[in-house]
């Protein structure tokens, strides 16, 4: 079986002492086993809070990584570096990195291929913006990126890689996907998975929704039969709410 995976990607928020005071609210976090919890924190604070939140089972992701091993890339961080730091993985293609930063698939590919290669967790990233939605697009672009994402990723790596879907239109925006569109993208990830790999391999895939998902939301997304979790944004900055959110089946 699946276990659901939810992490919180704080995106560029939180100084040093707003992370004292999250860790001061998740002190009495205890795990459960069918659940996965992740945090996503800006580089700055990936050290601290993994010695902090690994005792309480909660796995920290960096938000981005570059696929070269060392160098010269002023301003990088390399997969050895997290490793080192063990940092259990990073997102990797998120829309705001996509958008934002000019990233390519090409590209996105290489550090997917450069996490799982060290046996790390790489949160890849797809979804469509809305004109490509209206446009009846949506299946074909999620499609192209994750046949792009996972280029040369071995059936035995592809088991360090989650698959999110974060619709562009939906992050941020306070414009949930409903339920029912988040699980037909994510069956149809499923499939595609199947068809580019097996159907074994597809069935243990986690594949994550994100975009705007809340205490509100999170229950009836979760519920569906191919959502395996949440990529949660902006309620992951509050560890009350974001408590509410990993507590959706208590
Ligand atoms: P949001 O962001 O929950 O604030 O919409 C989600 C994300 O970008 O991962």
């Amino acid at each position: 079986m699946r276990k659901k995976f939810i992490a919180g990607n704080w995106k560029m928020f939180k100084d040093s002492q707003d992370v004292d005071l999250f860790l001061e609210d998740v002190k009495g976090w205890k795990n459960n086993e069918n659940l996965e919890i992740g945090i996503c924190p800006p580089f700055i604070h990936l050290v601290r809070l993994n010695e902090e939140l690994s005792k309480l089972g909660i796995k920290i992701f960096a938000q981005n990584v570059y696929f070269e091993k060392e160098g010269a890339f002023t301003g990088e961080i390399s997969v050895d570096m997290l490793k080192s730091a063990n940092i259990s993985g990073a997102i990797v293609g998120h829309s705001e990195r996509r958008n934002i930063f000019g990233e390519d698939d090409q590209l996105i590919n290489k550090k997917v291929k450069a996490l799982v290669k060290e046996g790390l967790v790489s949160i890849l990233c797809v979804g469509e913006s809305l004109e490509e939605r209206e446009n009846n697009k949506a299946f074909e672009v999620v499609k192209l990126q994750l046949e792009k994402g996972l280029q040369s990723i071995s059936e035995a790596e592809l088991k360090n890689v989650v698959v999110a879907y974060e619709p562009i239109w939906a992050i941020g925006t306070g414009k949930v996907a409903t339920p029912e569109e988040a699980e037909e993208m994510c069956s149809f990830i499923r499939e595609e998975v199947s068809r580019l790999y097996n159907e074994d391999v597809a069935n243990n895939l986690i594949i994550q929704y994100g975009g705007s998902v809340n205490d509100d939301n999170a229950k009836e997304l979760l519920r569906k039969p191919n959502i395996d979790g949440a990529l949660v944004g902006g309620a992951s900055l509050d560890w009350k709410k974001f408590y509410k959110i990993i507590s959706w089946d208590r």
